[in-house]
């Protein structure tokens, strides 16, 4: 990997910038890897598991040449930075760009305006993201102070989930038989499985600490389709930052971590000296799904603990415990009083929820394996989002018509009930309607999308992420939503990329649309991205230089 640093003035046309530039170059490799007992081939970058860690400072501009060295598509998307001006860098397939082809090269250019922090990037094709991820650690400009006491050391933890299978072919299976998908075969931390899993017991992820000492642990959840707890043995976990953006500190013993979400804990080595289990463990608040109950095990290891110590061992929430994850989100503030959108322009209900379609095989044995003998699907206002095969900012941009509709509906077709009435006769009441639909916004618009999450199937805790944004989280709850009685943060509320809309709830959030593009608004658990949860929001240009989005780069892939 070649990493330099050069000074770059800055340029008209071009959102103003303070620093440097970052140049990496990203070799999408195939690598033979065992874990488990098994070998297979996996997709990674630089033939490294978790892949290359990005390095950068606030307003850094960061060049990233991406070579796809593997006979299957390939794109990089940058998870949380929001891309401003630079929507043909964001890396969705078939939203902002296609694939890069095998034997193929695209370079992403884009800056990290007003941005810092914890983020990650991950394929974002197929399931291809199951392996191909990494960190980006962008800090401070120099000389700024986190606000908090500065750590004695920083360490980056990937939460993960592998596949025996491979994930392509995998997808291409589940999406085939129309039921539901399997588990994982493990849970992993920094691409490590750890002791509780056969021939796992080598090679477990460690971090080595001083007593007395404080820890900054910069959490990452790229599971594929699991939301996580994670917790360290006897120990406080503090956060500081969500999704890039510094919180009150919040003290607690557990966190949980949506697919998408990163996290800043600080972690003080305040317990007699010792081996203590880091565990990550599911958190399924959906009913009759399998998953995977295994933890992942990783150590936290005192100076002058034995080596051959056992560990000590770590207690994670039960699966199912929604109230720990109403704590941590209770606890998530804005660290200052933020500029929260008072008056709204654009207001969006969206519900989020499964589907399940009526059967067109001749083979429903094979082919439909949903409720009653259905095919599942998943929406967003019941329209099962539909990719298209080409990219949509693409012929967005260049006016070419038929690829995508700009109908996708500001509210749900019909009310009911969402929590305790949802059609549930599968698949007579439960259809979706496919579509490849946009919702276009005015540039500027101050925009409102409250997500109400459905019982059709099953409720379930779903990541909504936005690409291009953050936004603030001003409301959530239970139940159906209602304005009379809604509770409203508009003071501290976290500004976040992606939200865990709560289960059998609902959740509220506010930002500008300061930022012309097509910007995907997707489930962050593939498989039900991989039966259609999402939609399109197409944001205009305005009128000022700096509200424009440029052309596109001379090398953006073909589909
Ligand atoms: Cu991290 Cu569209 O996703």
């Amino acid at each position: 990997m070649s990493y330099y640093l050069q000074a770059f003035p800055a340029m008209a046309h071009e959102w103003p910038r303070g620093g440097s530039t970052r140049f990496y170059d990203f070799k999408v490799q195939t690598l033979r890897v065992t874990k488990l007992c098994n070998t297979k081939e996996i997709v990674t970058i630089n033939k490294m598991f978790p892949g290359p860690v990005v390095y950068a400072e606030e307003d850094d501009r960061i060049i990233v040449k991406v070579t796809n060295e593997t006979p299957y598509n390939a794109t990089i998307h940058w998870h949380g930075v929001r891309q401003k001006l630079s929507c043909w860098s964001d890396g969705p397939s078939y939203i902002t760009q296609c694939p890069i082809q095998a034997g193929q090269t695209f370079t992403y250019e884009f800056t990290m305006v007003k941005q810092k922090g914890t983020f990650f990037w991950h394929a974002h094709v197929s399931w291809l993201r199951a392996t191909v991820y990494g960190a980006i650690v962008v800090y401070p400009k120099a000389g700024v102070p986190y606000p908090f006491k500065h750590p004695y050391e920083e360490h980056i933890v990937i939460l993960g989930e592998y596949w025996l299978k491979d994930v392509l072919q995998l997808e291409q299976q589940v999406l085939a038989s129309g039921g539901a998908a399997p588990p994982a075969d493990a849970f992993t931390i920094n691409g490590h499985a750890g002791p509780n899993y056969n021939c796992s017991k080598n090679g477990v992820y460690k971090i080595n600490v001083v007593p007395g000492k404080t820890y900054m642990l910069r959490l990452i959840n790229a599971a594929l389709n699991m939301e996580n707890f994670f917790t360290i043995a006897y120990h406080k976990l503090t956060i500081v930052e969500a999704d890039a953006e510094y919180t009150k500190s919040f003290t607690t013993d557990r966190v949980m971590l949506v697919p998408g979400q990163t996290m800043n804990v600080l972690v003080t080595a305040d317990r007699p000296i010792g081996k203590y289990s880091m565990a990550m463990g599911p958190y399924m608040s959906a009913q009759n799904v399998s998953f995977q109950n295994i933890s992942a095990i990783a150590y936290f290891e005192y100076e002058g603990a034995s080596p051959n110590s056992l560990s000590l061992p770590a207690n994670l929430p039960s699966f199912n415990d929604n109230l720990a994850v109403k704590t941590v989100m209770d606890g998530l503030r804005s660290l200052n009083p933020v500029n929260v959108p008072k008056e709204i322009d654009t207001c969006l209900f969206v519900t989020v929820g499964l589907n399940v379609n009526k059967c067109l095989s001749k083979t429903p044995q094979q082919n439909c394996q949903g409720t009653n003998t259905g095919t599942f699907a998943a929406s967003m206002n019941n329209i099962s989002f539909v990719k298209p095969t080409v990219s949509i900012l693409e012929t967005y941009y260049k006016k070419i018509d038929g690829h995508f509709t700009e109908d996708f509906p500001g509210a749900p077709l019909k009310f009911y009930d969402f929590v305790n009435g949802a059609p549930n006769n599968a698949p007579n009441d439960t259809q979706a309607i496919n579509g490849t639909r946009t919702k276009v916004i005015e540039f500027g618009s101050r925009v409102q999308i409250i997500f109400q999450d459905t019982n059709t199937v099953t409720t379930e805790n779903h990541p909504i992420h936005l690409h291009g944004y953050s936004f603030y989280v001003v409301g959530y709850g239970t139940g159906n939503f209602n304005p009379q009685t809604a509770n409203f943060n508009l003071i501290d509320p976290p500004y976040m990329n992606t939200i865990g809309v709560p289960v059998g709830g609902w959740a509220v959030i506010r930002f500008v649309a300061d930022n012309p593009g097509v910007w995907f608004m997707h489930c962050h658990l593939d498989i039900h991205q991989s039966w259609g949860l999402g939609a399109v929001l197409i944001v205009e240009n305005g009128k000022g230089e700096l509200e424009t989005l440029p052309h596109p780069p001379a090398d953006l892939p073909r589909c």
